[in-house]
């Protein structure tokens, strides 16, 4: 991605001070889906930063609801299967569950166990890490299904909250580190 192609996608990030709670700098990246051509940077972007080859992946694993906007695009374009780890209370069985802390909260999320074969290698993705803590709970879910993590792609990664040390030795990549 160019300098300038990268500062127009940067520029497209919008950060909502004290949103949901006071003292968080909440950063959304809906301007960029909302923009032709930000979208189509975003999604290059994605793709030429994978933090592993193409073939070492069978399938990509998105994160309600954030990981969703973009996670079915990419594997799309990737030739991959799209596999969809939900918050809670919202699949038919057979599921299973983690619950887990993040930045301003709590929840659990669930994967459907017969999607994830055993074996299969799946690429974890999110629009932004924070603690890790969600994403941490989508590998926990996958591995327990018999799934192996490939790797981690983020949008955004939050710095001065170690949320990528929290994800260990497993390879990551992230467009773009913000406070
Ligand atoms: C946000 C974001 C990540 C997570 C990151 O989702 O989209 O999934 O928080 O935080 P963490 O690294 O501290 O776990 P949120 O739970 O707000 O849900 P949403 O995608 O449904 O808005
Ligand atoms: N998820 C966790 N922390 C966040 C933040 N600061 N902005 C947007 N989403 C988040």
């Amino acid at each position: 991605v160019g300098a300038e192609d990268a500062a127009y996608l940067v520029s497209k990030i919008r950060t909502i001070p004290g949103f949901p709670k006071e003292g968080i700098l909440f950063r959304d990246f809906m301007p960029v889906l909302a923009d032709a051509r930000a979208f189509g940077i975003l999604m290059g972007a994605l793709e030429a930063a994978l933090p592993v080859d193409v073939d070492d992946f069978d399938m990509v694993a998105g994160l309600e609801a954030r990981g969703f906007l973009f996670g079915p695009a990419l594997a799309a374009r990737l030739g991959k299967g799209f596999i969809a780890v939900r918050k809670a209370g919202k699949l038919p069985p057979e599921t299973i569950s983690q619950s887990y802390d993040l930045e301003y909260g709590q929840a659990s999320m669930e994967i459907e166990t017969n999607v994830v074969h055993g074996g299969v290698r799946v690429l974890i993705v999110d629009d932004l890490i924070a603690t890790g803590g969600t994403a941490n709970a989508a590998r926990s879910l996958i591995e327990k299904c018999g799934g192996v993590v490939a790797g981690f792609s983020f949008v955004m990664e939050l710095t001065g909250i170690d949320g990528m040390k929290s994800l260990g030795d497993y390879p990551t990549s992230s467009l773009v580190c913000m406070p």
